[in-house]
């Protein structure tokens, strides 16, 4: 594997990386040319507004687009090329080294069986892609410890109710243990928290760090708010029409925003909102995605709009520091 800057080892590679669905009014580009990598061992956040396409980056990723998806570029997984392979290997990768919260846990929860067997079944599966050894833990015990790991109260009476029977938060924290149950060595979480208070969001934003320290997980955290990546991220990757706007180490977004755009977020972002400040909306909507746009994708939203914005594209530039910027601000 490639060896990087920070010392670790990329995990995973995206480049070019491009998912179209066909539309009615045309192909609709949800993902353009996005390259990144994530790390061993590395929180990276993906944020934007909806329809930004992170789910479907997600998706993408672990192999689980929809047939009428059109993929193009690269994206390598501990230097084997995911784009073209075959749907038995993909499966493979999926129960093996990624996983994915999905940002509708009733859509991942069968209805009709008990938590308790669910969780049983991922465990099961693991052990048995895995090779795991489990010592003389049977697999009660281990769905026990993990529904106990995400904080689920009174997890011997939690194992026997159906999915309905679930308050929101208790279905997505379900969700997140079937998930870490799997061991994988990249998890992606898309909004996990979301749908939580606040004061539920941020202990499983630091049970997700912990357990991403302990397994030496990967983590790609999909979220709209900037001020919840900033608090479980070691990265921010920002996406805007999707496309990468900013790509940055979590320090340098908060400390010196680069792009407009999220400067916009950072405005808007309801969890960094501070006492005495109005939360500001970035004017206007995002681009249809089924349209070509000339010049930035941003720049009818953009404060800072130049004439070249509207004329030409502007590249991801270097920006330093390991800080990577789309903006013809930054383009000396
Ligand atoms: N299966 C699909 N078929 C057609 N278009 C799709 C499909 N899935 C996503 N899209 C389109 O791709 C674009 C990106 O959608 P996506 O769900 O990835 O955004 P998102 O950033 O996850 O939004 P949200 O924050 O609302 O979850 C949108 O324009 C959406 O309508
Ligand atoms: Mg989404």
């Amino acid at each position: 594997m490639e060896q990087t800057r920070a010392g670790g080892d990329v995990l995973l590679s995206a480049r070019d990386l491009t998912v179209q669905f066909p539309s009615q009014h045309g192909a609709v580009t949800a993902v353009d040319e996005v390259s990144f990598d994530i790390r061993a061992g590395e929180v990276i956040s993906l944020v934007g507004e909806s329809g930004c396409g992170k789910s479907t980056l997600g998706r993408a990723i672990i192999g689980l687009l929809p047939n009428s998806a059109k993929i193009t570029g690269s994206l390598t997984y501990k230097g084997t090329e995911l784009v073209g392979l075959d749907q038995g290997k993909l499966t493979q990768y999926r129960g093996t080294e990624m996983s994915m919260i999905f940002q509708e846990p009733m859509s991942s929860l069968n209805p009709v069986f008990r938590i308790g067997d669910q969780l049983a079944e991922a465990i099961q599966i693991r052990r048995a892609r895995k090779r795991d050894k489990p010592g003389n833990r049977s697999v009660k015990e281990e769905v026990l410890e993990y529904l106990g790991q995400v904080k689920i109260n009174d997890p011997g009476n939690v194992i026997d109710r159906y999915p309905h029977e679930l308050s929101g938060g208790m279905r997505q924290r379900t969700m997140i243990a079937m998930s870490l149950a799997q061991r994988p060595s990249l998890l992606i979480a898309d909004e996990p928290t979301t749908a939580l208070d606040v004061t539920t969001q941020a202990q499983i934003l630091s049970l997700m760090s912990e357990l991403t320290r302990e397994y030496d997980m990967s983590l790609l955290f999909i979220t709209h708010d900037l001020g919840v990546a900033g608090m479980i991220a070691s990265r921010i990757v920002v996406i805007y029409a999707g496309e990468i706007v900013e790509d940055s180490p979590v320090d340098g977004v908060f400390t010196e925003t680069l792009h407009p755009y999220t400067k916009g977020l950072m405005a808007s972002a309801p969890s960094a909102f501070k006492g005495g400040k109005r939360i500001e909306a970035i004017r206007g909507s995002m681009p249809n995605p089924a349209q070509t746009i000339v010049g930035c994708k941003f720049h009818e939203r953009c404060p800072y709009v130049m004439d070249r914005c509207v004329k030409t594209k502007p590249r991801l530039l270097d920006h330093g520091k390991d800080r990577m910027v789309r903006c013809f601000l930054y383009d000396s």
